[in-house]
């Protein structure tokens, strides 16, 4: 499931179905809304401050908009060994987020490793949305 969003998706794919699986009885928007349900929103950013190939940090959560409109996040705890990530650098003319305990650099568009000693991604957020002013991210 993807946290890159241009658009307000209100619920995953997933967490609808299990949702609708649960509720047979239920009309659609009430298995949407027990499906959804399920995820909250953990983190608030004022889209106008995301730079454009850039982040924010807001609480424990990475907030990036590597397109214009484009908004992503991902959890700030460094799958290598629970650093916590905290700035964004520059390599080879892109924002990457950067992991202070070992040094791993992560993909503001997919939180891939770009480089280790980190071997696994961060973790996306299970939506992102972005709702009027703000970007609302849903885990
Ligand atoms: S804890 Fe992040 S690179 Fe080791």
């Amino acid at each position: 499931m993807s946290s890159e969003l241009g658009f307000a998706v209100p619920c995953s794919r997933r967490a609808f179905l299990k949702g609708v699986a649960v509720t047979t009885a239920a009309t659609a928007s009430g298995a949407l809304l027990a499906a959804c349900a399920s995820e909250k929103t953990v983190a608030k950013a004022k889209a106008a401050q995301v730079p454009v190939g850039g982040a924010v940090f807001v609480d424990d959560w990475i907030v990036a908009q590597p397109k214009e409109g484009t908004f992503t996040a991902f959890s700030n705890v460094c799958p290598h060994a629970r650093g916590k990530i905290d700035h964004t650098e520059e390599v080879n003319g892109v924002q990457v987020a950067v992991c202070p305990k070992h040094g791993s650099e992560f993909s503001l568009s997919d939180g891939s490793v770009l480089k280790g000693p980190s071997r696994d991604p961060l973790t996306a957020a299970k939506g992102v949305t972005k709702n009027g002013d703000s970007v609302e991210v849903s885990n």
